[in-house]
């Protein structure tokens, strides 16, 4: 049988139980007290893997998708008999943790896979937003002033500025912060505290709320990596008493009237000083914190100009034409190109084999769709034959 050249690529995810934009689709939006901007049948998270595959597959990779389904065996059995030269990561959280996304990673180490984004390190580090701070503090880096607690009790001169806002100090993608979050006085700050701690648990951040412009900045590439055009969020829409924030709701639930009142602008219209600032700090902050690859930041530009870093996501989000890809479609990557730039870096990293790149200057800024033909792989993908099932499927399990 002829050798197969083409880079094998494992599009690696954790999807158990219900898919609760699958029973979105069921909803009629003519049954909703509002109208709806943005179409409430949003994709599903396997719609989303599925098109990362089918990306892959449309730049002449050999891509399969492989849902772990809890069942770290099964992530073994992948790994020993598929051979992947690259694994796709797009765990994000396992047994319901997602503080086990760290461990998921540590494993491809363990089995000296190469595989797409942040380190074990990185993923951990910035899932703990306290520890980021300090280290962000220390390198000169502006982040909000903040103290963390594990106890709702707290001394009333804790010398921050209101207005303040109370977030779990562990979890992302906006879980806990809500309108409710933001608050003025130490009543309702205690208030606040008791709840985030009973509802999540310690520890939890006390932060100063910057009342400026938010920017998401996206990053590709490596020493250094690319500064994609900037985010901006507009919440010029939300009722007056609604604190201009992206809460849960206005994330992730199209059934709220938040979500259709939020709003990204790509790029955002800032001057050259902040940009310039911005690209600085951003840099500076991946950096830091060993991200790799790709990754967002989420930033609160102060009055006086000053571009404050909520926190750094290593691996972040890459549904097609939103957040991440949103920038980098704006920067003229289309979404399979960027996709593949970030197998590539990937793939520099194999840890054997005569292909480890060494002729050509490896992939970092200014993405080329010329640099990212796929190279032939070091050995052939083994295990073709015991998983010839799941290769025809576009998500298959093994
Ligand atoms: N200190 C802050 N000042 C202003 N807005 C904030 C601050 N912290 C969080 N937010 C708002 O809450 C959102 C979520 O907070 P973030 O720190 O990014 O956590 P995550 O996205 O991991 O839940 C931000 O996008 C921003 O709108
Ligand atoms: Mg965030």
């Amino acid at each position: 049988m002829a050798t197969d050249p083409r880079p094998y690529v494992i599009v690696l995810y954790n999807h158990a139980g219900d898919d609760v934009y699958e029973q979105l689709r069921c909803v009629d939006p003519r049954t909703l007290d509002f109208k709806p901007e943005y179409d409430i049948r949003v994709s599903t998270v396997m719609d989303e893997y599925n098109a990362v595959v089918r990306a892959l597959r449309h730049m002449g990779y050999r891509a399969r998708g492989v849902n772990i389904t809890e069942d770290i065996k099964k992530l073994e059995r992948v790994i020993k008999r598929s051979k992947p030269d690259v694994i796709f990561n797009l765990v994000e959280h396992f047994l319901d943790d997602p503080e086990l996304e760290t461990h998921i990673a540590a494993l491809f180490e363990v089995y000296g896979v190469a595989y797409t984004g942040a380190t074990p390190f990185a993923l951990s580090l910035c899932q703990k937003k306290g520890l980021t701070k300090d280290i962000l503090t220390g390198v000169g880096v502006p982040t909000p002033k903040f103290l963390r607690t594990f106890d709702a009790e707290i001394p009333d001169d804790h010398g921050l500025q209101y207005p303040l806002i109370v977030k779990p100090a562990r979890e992302d993608a906006s879980s806990g912060v809500e309108q409710a979050s933001v608050v003025n006085d130490y009543d309702t700050l205690k208030t606040r505290l008791t709840y985030v701690i009973d509802e999540w648990g310690g520890p939890v951040l006390v932060e100063e709320f910057i009342l400026g412009r938010e920017l998401h900045i996206a990053l590709l590439g490596n020493d250094p990596p690319e500064v994609l055009p900037p985010i901006e969020w507009d919440f010029s829409e939300l009722p007056e008493e609604y604190p201009p924030l992206i809460s849960y709701a206005a994330k992730w639930n199209p059934l709220a009237e938040v979500y259709h009142k939020v709003h990204s602008i790509c790029p955002a219209s800032i001057s050259d000083e902040l940009r310039e600032r911005v690209e600085e700090v951003a840099i500076r902050a991946f950096q830091v914190t060993e991200c790799r690859d790709y990754a967002r930041l989420d930033i609160r530009v102060a009055n006086d100009g000053t571009p404050y870093v909520l926190e750094v996501n290593p691996n972040p989000d890459l549904t097609e034409g939103v957040s991440f890809m949103e920038a980098a479609a704006v920067a003229g990557y289309e979404f399979d190109e960027t996709l593949a730039a970030i197998v590539e870096y990937a793939l520099e990293r194999r840890p054997t084999g005569a292909l480890k790149v060494t002729s050509e200057p490896p992939l970092k800024t200014g993405l080329d769709p010329a640099n990212i033909t796929p190279k032939a792989p070091s050995t052939p993908p083994a295990g073709e034959g015991t998983d010839q099932a799941s290769e025809t499927g576009e998500a298959g399990t093994v």
